[in-house]
């Protein structure tokens, strides 16, 4: 397994460029199996997960080639297969959003119960409900589910609780039923619209995406014809990574000296920002960039994740770092997953003092200095925040089972390495 030797305290200084976003690009990805024409992706981050959904299309035959480094030609039109590969969807989440699509064209899938990060319950009763409202009907024998329908049609599906995944994978099977779909209390998510503009682009028609209510017409007639654009048309270019650039300028106002954070979309961390202004930790922005240099005093506060536009679940290990070295006492409130705290025990063996009130709440105190430590990286963004505590802690840490951060963050080592941080990945 992967680790890596990090040696902390040294500043970080230049430009660094934000990655595009895998959230957004994992589901574009499902997108392709709904095509009758291969899709073109540009800038594509190449993180693991992104190179575990292009596995999955090529195992269900379809085809993917890459014409770049960063651009891929998609030919999900190509796939013959509606059983999803099990190996892989046991370790990723988003393998379940391929069953969306794979259910519209098909009318059949068959999956088992899909892995991913280890941040509590996870469950996927909103997609089978979904899929249930749509005419499936849904066989289930320990972790494997088969779906099948002789037709879907429209429906309106409430969501209890807002989920992006479950959103997106609605949002396209809806597109192999009759008639209208309504979703209600959906996701708000930036990737939901993402997707959704492209669908648009592609001749789909949904409206509403970006907001809690989205209503999809349905491509059914006689059997499911498929997104057939004009070539130019099945063109996505992957923005940027709204998560990869608050954990960038999280690490800036914890170690930077006029660090540059390039490609970053100002309007999707508005609530970070919002955050970082009550921390008192200044920063330049621009257009599509942030400047910011290592704050001395941080201010404490009271940190609530929820969905977007809210602040992201995603950022909150990061920023909970950030707050070691706040002077005061700060709460975390964690709304959106039950599982997401477990990683303070070890912030906590290097020297923060952390307390879990219970399995939502801490208390962190600060300001602490930290200290080195060997840890495992128990999640993608918990483990990213381990590397940010090591960057920030006196002495020589070492970060095992790394796999983790290389889900999301593309060679986060070389990149870091470039603007001052002593990481090295050792094999
Ligand atoms: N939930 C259910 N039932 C369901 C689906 C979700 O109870 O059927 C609950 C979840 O347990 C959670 C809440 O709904 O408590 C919200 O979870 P959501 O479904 O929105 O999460 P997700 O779609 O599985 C995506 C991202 C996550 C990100 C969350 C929240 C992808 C591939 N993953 O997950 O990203 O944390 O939204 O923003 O888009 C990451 O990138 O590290 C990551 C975990």
């Amino acid at each position: 397994m992967a680790k890596f030797i990090i040696e902390g305290e040294n500043q970080l200084e230049g430009e660094i460029e934000v990655r595009g976003s895998k959230n957004t690009v994992l589901k574009v990805l499902a997108s392709s199996l709904l095509f009758n024409k291969p899709i073109l992706i540009e800038n594509a981050p190449l993180v693991a997960d992104f190179f575990k959904v292009t596995s999955l299309i090529e195992k269900l035959g379809g085809r993917v080639e890459r014409e770049s480094e960063r651009t891929f030609k998609i030919f999900g039109n190509k796939i013959d297969s509606f059983k999803l590969d099990e190996e892989t969807s046991k370790h990723l989440r988003s393998s379940i959003v391929l069953a969306g699509p794979l259910l519209a064209r098909f009318k059949k899938v068959d999956f088992v119960f899909p892995g991913g990060c280890v941040i509590g319950k996870r469950p996927i009763d909103f997609f089978l409900e979904g899929f249930s409202k749509l005419g499936a009907r849904i066989k289930e024998e320990e972790d494997y589910f088969r779906l099948e329908a002789e037709e879907l049609k429209g429906a309106e599906i409430f969501f209890r609780e807002k989920s992006v995944t479950a959103t997106e994978t609605l949002m396209m099977t809806a597109l192999g039923a009759k008639g209208k779909t309504i979703l209600k209390n959906a996701a708000m998510e930036p990737e939901v619209k993402y997707l959704a503009d492209f669908l648009v682009k592609s001749g789909a028609k949904i409206k509403g995406a970006g907001t809690p209510i989205i209503e999809i017409m349905g491509l059914e007639e006689k059997v499911f014809k498929g997104l057939n654009p004009r070539e130019n048309d099945c063109k996505f270019i992957v923005p940027s990574d709204r998560i990869e650039a608050g954990s960038l300028v999280i690490l800036g106002a914890l170690l930077g000296k006029n660090l540059k954070i390039k490609k970053v979309i100002p309007e999707e961390i508005l609530n970070l920002l919002s955050n970082l202004d009550q921390a008192g930790i200044k920063y330049k922005l621009g257009r599509d960039w942030l400047e910011i240099s290592k704050t001395n005093k941080i201010l404490p506060l009271n940190l609530k994740t929820q969905p977007y536009p809210g602040f992201p679940t995603d950022l909150q290990p990061i920023f909970t770092v950030l707050l070691t070295q706040a002077g005061g006492e700060s709460l975390v409130f964690e709304t959106v997953f039950d599982g997401r705290l477990e990683y303070i025990n070890d912030l906590n063996r290097m020297g923060a003092r952390i307390i879990l009130c219970d399995p939502h709440r801490t208390i962190v105190s600060g300001p602490t200095p930290l200290k080195n430590r060997e840890m495992e990286s128990p999640d993608l963004r918990a483990g990213l925040a381990f590397a940010t505590a090591a960057l920030i802690a006196e002495g020589k840490s070492i970060i095992n089972n790394i796999d983790y951060i290389d889900r999301g963050y593309e060679k986060i080592e070389e990149r870091l390495q470039k603007i001052g941080a002593k990481i090295k990945r050792i094999i």
